[in-house]
């Protein structure tokens, strides 16, 4: 059921999905304090695996190295080049590969080439910048915020099922990483409503579900969608194989997203998170990994049979995918339009949106989080009202 009885105000202005100044201020107070789902741990599978991506506060590498996970800036103290520009590999040392400097795992120097040449330099000086990295079941999250609380903290109500829907998840089918041309809050709101459904994805999902048979939680963290399960002839398979395993499988589909940017769902034995990466004001890059339930080697039969359903499934999950974001810089390109015929209108089974947006202005420092008060809080270019109309 959903929690409003009646249609919501949509309350940020098309100023919020476009705007620098208004981008800026959201990166300084919602986002960079954020922990960012960023891999599953599988991705650094031996001693010395690194990964390297484009974050919101620039090029960060982790590295796993003593039986950890580590994650640096990716900008050497040297001369200020990335370490490495790989998006993957192994490395046995922590080593810029400009002039090769290295590093030990704490991201101190270790040795530089030649180091009487940089004298008068005194040992330890010179580092890597630390970035925050914190682990929930598989999946590996950065903070870059020093004083962010713990990501189990962060996650709230949702750290525990988060947990228990993704320990085991040691099989990653699907990672991807997609650059978009809109703000990224478009997407998080795609994410957060169902109402879409029947227009978008009439031929992957079929209508939406009635209201009786779905559920809205909102919380202080976030919210989170419950509907039934699809019907399909693999469900009672993967039932089983669940029970193979030795735990219950979810019978319906979960969709969580933790505020701001963090979507997660539990469906049968599939996990997946989506962590929508700004990079400007009118772009994102969304990542994506879904991950399904394994014995860890214990019953190989098992995990071959759920590697055959999850690839079934994974082919469906794809083009739902592509048709949201072929969709979605549409909707950026209404939002960029200079007049508008009002400010927008939101359905109590979009609902879990104005709760996202009431939650950011709250942030932002808008204090009844209605959209009059933003013009206050940052610089915004509104759209002047044609003569007779309205912008
Ligand atoms: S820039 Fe890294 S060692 Fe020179
Ligand atoms: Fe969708």
């Amino acid at each position: 059921m959903f929690v409003s009885d009646t249609h919501l105000p949509q309350l940020l202005p098309p100023a919020a999905y476009t705007d620098a100044a208004w981008y800026q201020r959201e990166l300084e107070t919602v986002l960079r304090p954020a922990w960012w789902a960023v891999a599953l741990e599988q991705e650094l599978p031996a001693e010395g695996s690194f990964v390297s991506f484009d974050h919101v506060e620039g090029p960060v590498l982790l590295r796993r190295s003593g039986g950890r996970i580590h994650a640096y800036r990716n900008v050497c103290p040297h001369r200020l080049a990335k370490l490495t520009a790989k998006s993957c590999g192994t490395c046995p040392v922590l080593r810029c590969e400009y002039h090769g400097w290295e590093f030990d795992d704490g991201g101190a120097t270790r040795r530089i080439p030649d180091a009487p040449s940089f004298r008068p330099l005194e040992k330890g000086r010179l580092g890597l910048d630390l970035i925050r990295v914190e682990q929930v079941g598989p999946v590996v999250f950065i903070s870059f915020d020093p004083a962010a609380p713990p990501v189990r903290e962060w996650l709230g109500g949702d750290a525990e099922p988060f947990e228990t829907h993704f320990r085991g998840a040691g099989w990653c089918f699907w990672k991807t990483e997609i650059d978009l041309p809109v703000n990224w809050k478009l997407v998080i709101e795609n994410n957060l409503e169902s109402y879409h459904v029947g227009a978008v994805h009439a031929t992957t999902l079929g209508n939406f579900p009635p209201e009786e048979a779905c559920g809205h939680h909102l919380d202080e963290h976030g919210s989170r969608f419950d509907a039934p399960g699809d019907g399909s002839f693999l469900k009672p398979i993967k039932r089983h194989l669940a029970w193979r395993l030795g735990r219950p499988m979810p019978e319906g589909y979960s969709h969580s997203v933790v505020h701001p940017t963090l979507m997660w769902i539990a469906v049968d034995v599939h996990a997946g998170f989506q962590s929508i990466v700004p990079t400007g004001p009118t772009s994102c890059r969304i990542v994506h990994r879904s991950a399904g339930w394994q014995s860890m080697g214990r019953k190989p039969l098992v995990d071959w049979a759920i590697r055959q359903v999850l690839r079934t499934d994974l082919r469906v999950w794809k083009r739902i995918i592509r048709e949201d974001f072929v969709m979605l810089p549409q909707v950026q390109a209404g939002m960029e339009s200079p007049r508008h015929p009002g400010p927008g209108l939101v359905s109590r089974r979009e609902e879990r949106i104005t709760h996202f947006q009431r939650w950011l202005l709250d942030r932002l420092g808008a204090t009844d989080g209605a959209a009059d008060h933003v013009a206050d809080v940052v610089p915004v270019r509104r759209p002047v009202a044609p003569k007779g109309g309205v912008a």
